[in-house]
């Protein structure tokens, strides 16, 4: 594990990069988000990318980009919900991070995402159902971590600051 980097994981609207951009700042590290880091690096939106090439090529680029982000120093980094399906990224992120799980329960996801039109796996009729689905296939994903913070009953700041008491 390597505390230079900080790495926060969980579902789609869990709060990573909310949490992520204040906790940067508090600790004095950039904050990186792995789908803005993709989204410039390749011209287009995360929509377009699924859209035009596919969830695979999507994955593709973000372990290439994952891989990158991690031979930087000092970073809070954000990564997106689907980031940790693949193994070789679990394994990147315990070695080159500390990485934090946010949790969150479905119905409060469901009530962040609902008005959100960016998050092109949850375009379907259902959204509220999806999001079970996804979470139930990826809960094991998310507990490969080094702590893990229940969110839904604490504020933006409480999170953060449970996150920087454990990592001190
Ligand atoms: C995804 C989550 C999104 C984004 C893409 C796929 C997922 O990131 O990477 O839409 O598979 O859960 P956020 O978790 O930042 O919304």
């Amino acid at each position: 594990m390597n505390k230079h980097n900080i790495s926060l994981i969980g579902f789609m609207g869990t709060g990573k990069t909310t949490i992520g951009k204040i906790l940067a700042e508090k600790m004095g590290y950039d904050f990186v988000d792995v789908d803005e880091f993709i989204v410039k690096s390749e011209g287009r939106s995360i929509n377009d990318i699924f859209i035009e090439e596919g969830e695979e090529y999507f994955r593709d680029i973000e372990t290439n980009a994952l891989h990158k982000i991690l031979e930087g120093k000092n970073q809070v980094i954000s990564t997106g919900g689907g980031l940790v399906l693949r193994e070789e990224n679990r394994r990147a992120l315990l070695e080159g991070s500390f990485v934090v799980a946010l949790k969150a329960s479905p119905r409060n996801i469901y009530f962040r995402l609902k008005d959100c039109d960016e998050r092109p796996l949850l375009k379907g009729a259902h959204p509220e159902k999806t999001i079970r689905t996804l979470l139930h296939k990826r809960y094991q994903f998310y507990n490969k971590n080094h702590m893990s913070v229940a969110t839904d009953k604490l504020s933006v700041d409480e999170v953060v600051e449970i996150i920087i008491k454990e990592i001190n």
